[in-house]
Formats: C-alpha cells, structure tokens, sequence
C-alpha cells in the first residue's frame, strides 16, 4: 500500500510541495486548506498531470481535516507568509493560532504521524507542534538547514562556476537572520570555503544566505518562497519513507546538544522512518559557538512567548 502524506495549507507552497512528491510518486497526497474549493481545484489539476508523466499517486484537496486520516506524514504550511519588510518573528501570534489548532485537527485521526513544519517563524511553530501534538520529539522537523544551506550552495556555484553537485554547505541555527553559516565545515569538492573564497567574497554569500528568504520576499512583493522550500521538504519525506539514515541541517529538539536544551533549532540530524534518529555534534570554533547562541537566545525568547 502507497504511504499516506498530507499538506496542511494549499497556498505556493504545500501546492509546489505536492508536485514535487507527485512528480517523485512518493505517497498519496492529501492537500487541505480553509479556502473553498482552492485544494480541490489544485488536487484535481495536479492529478490530471499524472498520466503525462506516468505517475502513480492519488492526490486529493479538502476543505476538512478527516480526508487526512491515517496520514505517515503531515506537512505543515498553514499560516500567513511574510510581506516586505516583515521579518519570520513578526508572524508568531497570527501562525501560533493557526498551526496550533491545525495540528490539533490533523493529530485526531493521524497519532502516528512524523509532522514536518515549515510554516513560520519556523523554529518556534515546529517547538509548538511538538508540545501540541503531545508526541515524542523525533517525530516533529522544522524544515529550514536544507534550504538555507541550498541558497548558499546557490551562491557559490554562481561564485565560482563549479556545478551545484560539488558544493556542500552547512547552515545551522535558528531560520532567521541570525543563522550561522559554517564556513569551514562547506566546501566545494572537498576543500573548505574559507580556502577558496577571500574574505570579502565569503562574508558577501554569508550575508546573502542569511538574508535569503528576505530577498525572495522583497522581489515577490506578495508572499514568500516556495520552489526551494517545496524541494527541501520533498527532500525530508524521501529520507523518511526510503529510512535512508539522511544527514541533513533542520530544526530538531536539543536535550543539552550544542549546550542548549527546550528548543527547536537547526542542526545537522540523521533522518530515517521513526523521524530524528540521530543529531550530529560538530565541533564548533568559538566565534561559531557565539553566533550560534546569539542565534538561540532569539529563538528561546519566542519559544517563551507561545508558551504563556
Ligand atoms: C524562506 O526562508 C519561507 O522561511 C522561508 O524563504
């Protein structure tokens, strides 16, 4: 039997979400959403694709939460995008509401689910998943180092015109614009970026990833990402439904990791069918270690706000 996804919010992105894992034959795909008729139409579009391509899934959109029942993964999107000049934080109150009674919804007929949250500020809503699905941790992930990490990719094989294939980055911390690319841990085939890239040029792509999702926002004018958040999710459930023991960057829950605990925040973690096997400490330099706390005391002060 296929496995079971849900999309929660048919906006740009869960609906560029659900080509990616149809186009993939992934799982069927439930696409929910709150505007009449905007899932269904989506759903009904996107499975007339299928013959083209020859591609096996069902996908369906709804209005009501049942047709998510006894999803594997749930995919949550719901909640406003950022305009220009907003940043993720300003998000919180409106998208706590949101998501919170929207995976109260989605975990009545679907307790068993791995939840993947990207809806923003990202961090703090995968922490309030967590604490309102009332289920182990490993089984909830922010969807963010991927992508952060891919814009930087981005940017270097733009830099140095070397192929995307040769080219790792590793950007953790929270999904804001206190991230913390590691440039000594990236690399292009194997040799560090601070080897290959001058000073100047480096704190030009660093400055560039963190302020990634802004850029794309301020060109849009009327929402946010979607293709490169869309593909690093798709990227996750693959890694989930193959148990393909995946290292990846994305916003898992410390217990005393990195020295912080009780939060959400991205590191690279191993990623495999119970969700969070494993999260990977990499030894940090001490200018690395402070941006990284810089990075989580933003995030922590948010997390304490959803929690009153
Ligand atoms: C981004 O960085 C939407 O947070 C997402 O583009």
């Amino acid at each position: 039997m296929r496995k079971k996804i849900s999309i929660i919010g048919a906006g740009m992105t869960g609906s560029t979400t659900a080509h990616w894992l149809a186009e993939r034959e992934l799982a069927d795909i439930v696409l929910v959403d709150i505007i009449e008729g905007m899932p269904q139409g989506k759903a009904l579009d996107l499975l007339e694709a299928m013959p083209v391509i020859g591609k096996d899934v069902s996908i369906v959109g709804s209005n009501d939460f049942e047709a998510t029942a006894n999803s594997d993964i749930v995919v949550m999107t719901a909640g406003l995008p950022r305009k220009p000049g907003m940043s993720r934080d300003d998000l919180l109150a409106a998208n706590a509401e949101i998501v919170r009674s929207a995976t109260q919804a989605v975990m009545k007929g679907s307790p068993n689910a791995i939840f993947i949250v990207l809806s923003n500020p990202l961090d703090v809503m995968a922490y309030l998943v967590m604490k309102t699905a009332g289920i182990p941790a490993k089984r909830v992930i922010g969807q963010a180092g991927i992508l952060d990490s891919a814009r930087m990719r981005a940017f270097v094989a733009m830099e140095l015109g070397v192929s995307v294939e040769n080219i790792q980055c590793y950007v953790l911390g929270g999904h804001g614009d206190e991230m913390v690319p590691l440039v000594h841990y990236s690399n292009v085939a194997g040799i560090p970026l601070d080897e290959i890239l001058s000073k100047d040029r480096l704190e030009a792509i660093v400055q560039r990833t963190r302020q990634g999702g802004g850029e794309i926002v301020s060109l849009l004018k009327t929402g946010s990402a979607y293709y490169a958040p869309a593909i690093a999710v798709t990227q996750m459930v693959e890694a989930i439904l193959k148990d393909k023991h995946l290292i990846v960057p994305a916003s898992a829950y410390l217990s005393g990791e990195y020295g912080l605990k009780d939060i959400y925040f991205g590191v690279p973690v191993q990623l495999a069918a119970s969700g969070v096997e494993k999260i990977i400490e990499y030894k940090l330099s001490p200018e690395e270690m402070a941006a990284l706390n810089k990075s989580a005391s933003g995030v922590a002060e948010n997390i304490a706000k959803i929690k009153n």
